[in-house]
């Protein structure tokens, strides 16, 4: 097939990163006969060096024009002044909103190889596999919100959580679906003691369950006791869909299971058009150019951009069984080698992964 990428490498370990995950992809459009083009483009900090804005419009172009964008990551404390005009996280929300990206999914696979490798017990972690579905163009994210100064000193400043229907049904039936290839169960987490747009997600989700998915265990948990149930029970977890806010502290939460979010990608997809990818970890400013970052979980999500984007399913598979043999063989960055083991960096790293395809 024919796919034009848009590679968006963003700061900190991100070009690094991403250059790693574009070398696998061209080896895959090669050994498998697919002609892939890749373009890159300004997002976040740099982008905001380079033309003050982090998002800037020839970016939303090129992305809208792809088949899909793989993401490295954006900020760094460059960019951190909470009094800046503009911040690289904002050019990340906007091209989420521009590609009408509402689904992120976000799989939390424990590795067997890696177990010892997680803060948890072994005991809790094995055997952990999560599918996240975070809703993500709406909102607390997206919200009105506002900043005044007080006539006595002191400000008042909002944000509010917005969400209708339509958006709760989508992303609920993505979950469903997801749910349905896989062990049959969902979990949908919300504060519905506490706030009215989590009654919403409530009656919508119970009902498209009852109506449309009464074949899956459905079940629903309040946010607060997810965070706990998350890292004492994973294992019973399957597919979770919840809103923006939750989905992204429980996403980090969750990442820990695994022992590093060096390996974790995610994709955010909308109801059509160029899909998004990206790892989940940031830009880690403070490793970033040593040439140390792990970039399995950019080539990963790679693996997630064939596989959603360009129904590449044998193609996802290479790559994946490819890096879960690469970690059967002991090879280790720094982020998931135990004391004392041998460490190698992000090239060597991808080299490994380049051999392990080459001789599957
Ligand atoms: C994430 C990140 C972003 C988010 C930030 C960088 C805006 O934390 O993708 O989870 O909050 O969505
Ligand atoms: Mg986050």
């Amino acid at each position: 097939m024919e796919a034009r990428f848009v590679l968006l490498s963003g700061d900190g370990i991100g070009p690094e990163i991403v250059s790693q995950a574009e070398r696998v992809l061209r080896w895959i459009g090669k050994r498998f006969g697919h002609a892939f083009e890749f373009s890159e483009h300004l997002i976040g900090g740099i982008a905001i060096d380079t033309c003050g804005d982090p998002l800037p419009q020839e970016t939303v172009d090129a992305c809208k024009a792809s088949t899909a964008v793989l993401l490295g990551a954006v900020g760094g404390p460059k960019w951190d002044d909470p009094n800046a005009k503009t911040r690289p996280e904002a050019g990340l929300l906007r091209i989420r909103k521009e590609l009408g990206l509402f689904a992120n999914l976000r799989p939390i696979t424990a590795y067997p190889e890696l177990v010892d490798a997680s803060p948890l017990k072994r005991e809790i972690v094995e055997g952990t596999d999560i599918l996240f579905f975070r809703e993500l163009t709406g909102g607390i994210y997206f919200g009105p919100y506002s900043c005044e100064d007080l006539p006595g000193g002191g400000q008042r400043a909002t944000s509010t959580e917005v969400y209708e229907t339509y958006e709760v049904e989508r992303i609920f039936r993505l979950a469903a679906e997801a749910a349905r290839k896989r062990r049959g169960k969902l979990t949908m987490v919300d504060k519905a003691n506490v706030l009215e747009a989590s009654r919403l997600w409530r009656r919508v989700c119970a009902k498209i369950a009852k109506e449309e998915y009464s074949d899956l265990e459905y079940d629903v948990v309040l946010v607060d006791s997810m965070a706990m149930h998350l890292i004492s029970r994973p294992r019973s977890f399957d597919v979770v869909v919840t809103s923006n806010m939750f989905g992204d502290i429980l996403t980090d939460e969750a990442s820990m299971l695994p022992g590093s979010l060096g390996m974790l990608p995610s994709a955010s997809i909308g109801s059509s058009g160029p899909g998004l990818y990206e790892p989940i970890h940031g830009s880690a400013p403070d490793i970033a150019g040593k040439g140390v970052a792990n970039p399995l979980a950019t080539i990963l999500a790679a693996a997630m951009m064939l596989r959603h984007s360009c129904s590449l399913e044998k193609e996802a598979v290479a790559i994946e069984t490819a890096v879960k043999k690469v970690l059967a063989d002991g090879h280790r960055t720094a982020d998931i080698a135990a004391a004392g083991a041998t460490k190698i960096g992000t090239i060597a790293m991808t080299d490994k992964v380049l051999a392990a395809l080459e001789s599957a």
